[in-house]
């Protein structure tokens, strides 16, 4: 059993338009065809897409979608939730139909955070180009980017993310957000099987209004990075956090509110790092420089 990559996210919005100016005008994602159903499409490779957005009274992200190597190993995976108490929920084979995949189920962790698996992923018909000219994104067989919940239940979730899916740490920190004085928060970055350092991340705390902290899409060059900064700015969008460098993923990058609420982190240079003999470390940091949030720019300006 193992995981492959992180292939889609769904969101659900009552601000389609909104998702369509931010997605095609800041991130320079590319629009596809609608679905059968309605729901708008979007690539960023020769996946037939990688985000779908459905129009709801809601904002919400409703799952991240994760790959798997076949029938067997998803047939496997669903029984290993199902035995660990999650919810299976086979996907009928309308929605693996609209979602490109051979078959699929959709379930969610301890903490209640939106997952799916599949397997049998097709290709998109025409070449993939971006509408603001992004030459590329990083993809292949790392996937999508990565996806960031949260969970009060913290260590519960963790094991079930590691014991029961197949993800492995890459990094298990504990963050002191508020300063030395201020209390740690549990991290858990963790990687499939492949070169992505993380594709999948939890933090440890309430699950956010939107029902996720943010979803990282890879870009080829820090110019293409600086170049979505300008297109936040000159469209208005609200800047998560400054430019910055993590120190465990090594991504240079900032982060973006999405219409929905969660974030998108913009980044690119990430390191890549060997699935098979990976040691997990516990970084005590966030960021080698930058990524002021905010939240603390906001604390800043009310002291000052
Ligand atoms: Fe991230």
């Amino acid at each position: 059993m193992g995981i492959k990559a992180l292939g889609y996210v769904i969101i659900e919005t009552a601000q389609p338009d909104k998702w369509n100016e931010f997605l095609t005008e800041v991130a320079g994602v590319m629009r596809a065809s609608d679905a059968a159903d309605g729901a708008a499409l979007y690539r960023i490779d020769d996946a037939p897409f990688r985000f779908r957005v459905e129009t709801s009274d809601r904002e919400w992200f409703q799952a991240a979608g994760y790959e798997v190597a076949d029938a067997a190993a998803l047939d496997a995976l669903a029984e290993a939730i199902g035995a660990a108490g999650c919810p299976v929920t086979p996907l009928t084979a309308e929605e693996a139909s609209l979602r490109a995949v051979a078959d699929g189920f959709r379930t969610s962790d301890p903490a209640g955070n939106g997952l799916e698996f599949f397997y049998g992923r097709g290709a998109a018909a025409t070449p993939f180009v971006s509408p603001l000219g992004v030459p590329n994104f990083v993809t292949g067989d790392m996937g999508m980017g990565h996806a960031v919940f949260s969970a009060p239940n913290f260590d519960e979730t963790v094991a079930f993310l590691r014991d029961v899916v197949g993800f492995r740490e890459t990094d298990m920190p504990r963050f002191n957000l508020m300063g030395p004085d201020g209390p740690s928060i549990g991290f858990a970055f963790m990687h499939a099987d492949n070169g992505r350092h993380h594709s999948i991340a939890l933090g440890e705390g309430p699950v956010p209004p939107s029902g996720a902290v943010h979803v990282m899409l890879e870009y080829p060059n820090l110019t293409e990075v600086g170049k979505a900064h300008d297109r936040m700015k000159a469209l208005g969008y609200v800047e998560s956090a400054t430019l910055g460098r993590h120190v465990n993923d090594e991504t240079v990058g900032f982060y973006v509110q999405t219409p929905s609420g969660f974030d998108l982190e913009i980044g690119c240079d990430s390191l890549v790092i060997d699935p098979a003999s990976w040691q997990t470390t516990k970084h005590e940091a966030i960021s080698v420089w930058g990524h002021e949030w905010a939240w603390q720019k906001a604390m800043k300006e009310a002291v000052s």
